[in-house]
């Protein structure tokens, strides 16, 4: 297997769960670019590229509600668990897997989930 293959087949640790602000996120740096980690009020946690699909803006310094997270700069909603904007808004950023061991240690992975046409 290629490296860069293995790479995006792993799963990184990136912390605790309650190190992650309820409505808020947590960036982490990959080589695939910034991946925001989201942990909404009934504690899911969503993970999708931080960069929003309208001009690029940092969705992790967005506002959360629900299942959706609102991009700071215009305003534009995106689906967290779809990756994808909300109408009349169009555009998706790749969204990535999430999981939670027993122990509350929350892992990452590299591989996008969802069906965002820009997902690397
Ligand atoms: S850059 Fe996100 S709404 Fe414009």
């Amino acid at each position: 297997m290629h490296a860069a293959q293995q790479m995006k087949d792993e799963w990184v640790m990136i912390g605790l769960q309650h190190e992650i602000p309820q409505l808020g996120s947590r960036v982490v740096k990959t080589p695939q670019g910034d991946i925001a980690v989201f942990r909404a009020a009934d504690d899911h946690l969503f993970a999708m590229r931080d960069r929003c699909p309208h001009k690029g803006g940092p969705l992790s310094q967005g506002i959360v509600y629900g299942h959706t997270v609102a991009c700071p700069l215009h305003n534009w909603c995106m689906d967290m668990n779809k990756g994808e904007a909300i109408a009349p808004d169009e555009g998706c950023v790749p969204t990535y897997p999430v999981k939670v061991e027993d122990n509350g240690m929350v892992f990452l992975s590299l591989t996008p989930s969802g069906n965002c046409p820009g997902q690397a």
